[in-house]
């Protein structure tokens, strides 16, 4: 593969990332070395997707105490800063909060640098396993010998320790075999599908097309398309789900044209302290990612705008949540609270819920 998401250098302490703001003209990565320099790379979008996120704000954490070891200063007063400049970096992906949790109750716990660096690491690994698990799920209730996808967003290797979720279930479709094809949203403003997911699927030579994000109930009306699969940045506990902006009128469109929509979901971005939607946070971005194109103004000078970064798709229109631990079906409310009591592991990651 011609490019790595994320790589810890240990030698250095470093959190080396693949600033994605360039792709796909120019694979450059960026060396952070402080927890403010991660949480300001969230910030800025060089690192996206919520599992990424997540495992890089991890990583940042270690990175503060091995910092405060290194200089012998207090890893109490350091690890709290670290944690609360990255929890402020941005809102609405569950999963920052989540990997933020999970260091905290070592460090509270007195777990040294070395613990919370194979905390980073392992919170890292697993998600790559939580990305197989997934794809065999989803790979189980699609067609066998020829799917078409339409999918929103970039939710791959660029937005996860692995090979990612939705584009994820794409990528080991093709794999396996089946012929393939996607509808890729461009994904206005930041053009994630146009600029990432494309990049991806050229590089694994997954044939699809690009879409602008109005023309999804044209395609899905005229043309086959077998499933809508997206990722999630929250999920709340009965299932209405906060993933990027227009994801939402992807699934009223797949709604009326009878496709099945399918949210690809590890547990890790599932928050059942909140019970439902309307409760989720949804970042507010500078309205320049709309205003221009690029560096090139595209508006009237004076033009109002507004730039939610992220919608919330109601539970009612979505088919599955397809988690590492399988497909979950509606009654979303009644079968998320049977997984997480079901799984121990997860009754502690959801915060006590
Ligand atoms: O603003 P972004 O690019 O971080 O938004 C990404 C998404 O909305 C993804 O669909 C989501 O984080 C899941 S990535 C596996």
């Amino acid at each position: 593969m011609a490019f790595r998401t994320m790589e810890w250098i240990a030698a250095e302490a470093c959190l080396r990332l693949l600033d994605q703001r360039h792709l796909p003209g120019e694979v450059r990565y960026r060396d952070l070395r402080t927890p403010e320099a991660v949480a300001g790379a969230i910030r800025d979008m060089t690192v996206r997707g919520a599992p990424a996120i997540g495992v890089s704000a991890a990583y940042g954490m270690a990175q503060a105490a091995i910092l405060a070891e290194a200089e012998g200063k207090p890893l109490g007063a350091a690890l709290e800063a670290a944690d609360a400049v990255l929890r402020a970096s941005r809102p609405t992906a569950v999963n920052l909060f989540w990997a933020l949790d999970r260091m905290g109750a070592l460090w509270r716990g007195g777990a040294d640098a070395a613990r919370l660096l194979a905390e980073a690491r392992e919170i890292e690994r697993e998600d790559i396993t939580v990305n197989d698990a997934i794809a065999a799920h989803a790979l189980a209730i699609l067609p066998v010998e020829e799917v078409v996808f339409f999918h929103h967003c970039n939710t791959g290797a660029l937005a996860a320790g692995g090979v990612g979720t939705a584009l994820g279930i794409i990528r080991r479709a093709h794999e396996a075999g089946r012929k393939v094809f996607a509808y890729l949203d461009e994904t206005r403003p930041r053009l994630q599908g146009a600029k990432l997911s494309s990049f991806e699927l050229m590089e694994y030579g997954v044939p699809h097309a690009i879409v602008v994000d109005g023309a999804s109930a044209h395609v899905m009306r005229r043309r086959r398309v077998d499933a809508a699969v997206v990722g999630c940045d929250r999920v709340a506990a009965n299932g209405d789900t906060a993933n990027k902006i227009g994801t939402y009128n992807l699934a009223l469109a797949a709604q009326d044209n009878g496709v099945p929509f399918y949210v690809a979901c590890p547990t890790s971005t599932i928050d059942m302290a909140t019970p439902d939607g309307a409760g989720i946070e949804i970042e507010e971005r500078d309205g320049d990612e709309i205003l221009q194109m690029g560096v090139t103004r595209i508006a009237p000078e004076g033009a109002g705008v507004f730039n939610p970064a992220f919608d919330v798709t109601p539970n009612r229109l979505i088919s599955g949540l397809i988690t590492e631990y399988g497909v979950i079906r509606p009654p979303f409310d009644v079968n998320l609270r049977q997984l997480f009591s079901r799984e121990k592991a997860l009754a502690a990651r959801s915060g006590g819920a």
